[in-house]
């Protein structure tokens, strides 16, 4: 097959939760550019809906639907509404996340919600999305991850600024950890499905931080700089379509080079 033709998601129907977010925003533009039908889920559907009407205006194929990940009905109607509208499911970007703990002393309540949203609403969509792609034959799944998932906080990232930027959450870490060996476990459990499931660990994209943990930051990064706009999309449209083929159960750690 052609390269382009391998890299292309024609006809391919795709859901990319929490896809107005700031790395799901650059997502959705990348799968919808290859040519995907986006479907970008959220419980903030007039913001979704904003970002969607902005890529349609560009020509692309872009539609929003609510979610809320936590909710078992939330997640069985977007299946439903995507049936109904598409007939058909090839490809799950499992982008979103909640982030309701601040840092180390954070509520025991405000860990069990992010357990609900993170945790267990990933573990719900990923079966449930993975049976609609079964019914239409198989299909990839895609988890966005974090390095976060990967090394224990980099306190030196934040020297110079105020205490709040260090005090790391703990919910995030356990969370982006479990969504690695969750991969692993998916790849081997939907591979008679024809499913193929992987993640990516991205480092952080710029976002207007202050310059101070620029500086901290960049200094560490062979790359010399935070991600981009771009630096997601082919990585994740690779891995969403038949040029990622062979690769399954994997994780591609995209930090520019900070922990080779
Ligand atoms: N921002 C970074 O620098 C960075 C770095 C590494 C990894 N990541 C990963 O990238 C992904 C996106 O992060 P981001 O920084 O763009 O986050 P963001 O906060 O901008 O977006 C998170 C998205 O999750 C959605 N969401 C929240 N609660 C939800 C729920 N209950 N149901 C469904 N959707 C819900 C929100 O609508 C939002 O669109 C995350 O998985 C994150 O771990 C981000």
């Amino acid at each position: 097959m052609h390269v382009k033709e391998l890299l292309s998601l024609k006809e391919k129907v795709v859901l990319i939760t929490g896809g107005e977010g700031k790395y799901g925003r650059c997502l959705t533009e990348g799968l919808a550019e290859a040519d995907a039908k986006v479907v970008t889920a959220s419980p903030f559907l007039d913001e979704g809906e904003k970002v969607a009407a902005g890529f349609r205006d560009r020509g692309l194929e872009v539609e929003a639907m609510f979610l809320d990940q936590a909710d078992h009905d939330s997640v069985m109607n977007l299946k439903q509404e995507i049936k109904d509208q598409y007939g058909r499911l090839d490809v799950l970007v499992n982008c979103a996340v909640a982030r309701p703990m601040k840092g180390y002393n954070g509520s025991l309540e405000q860990w069990k919600l992010s357990m609900d949203i993170n945790a267990t609403g990933l573990l719900d969509i990923t079966r449930e999305m993975a049976d609609l792609m079964d019914q239409g034959g198989g299909g990839a799944i895609v988890n966005i991850a974090s390095m976060m998932g990967m090394f224990g906080p980099d306190l030196s990232n934040y020297e110079g600024l105020p205490d709040e930027w260090s005090d790391m959450p703990p919910d995030y870490f356990f969370h982006k950890g479990g969504m690695l060996t969750l991969t692993r476990y998916f790849a081997r459990m939907l591979a008679d499905k024809n499913i193929r499931v992987n993640a990516v660990s991205p480092g952080g994209i710029f976002s207007g931080q202050p310059e101070r943990f620029i500086e901290n930051y960049t200094k560490k990064v062979p790359v010399g700089r935070l991600a981009n706009n771009d630096d997601i999309k082919g990585v994740v449209v690779f891995l969403a379509s038949q040029a990622s083929a062979y690769v399954n159960g994997e994780n591609i750690l995209m930090d520019g080079g900070m922990h080779a």
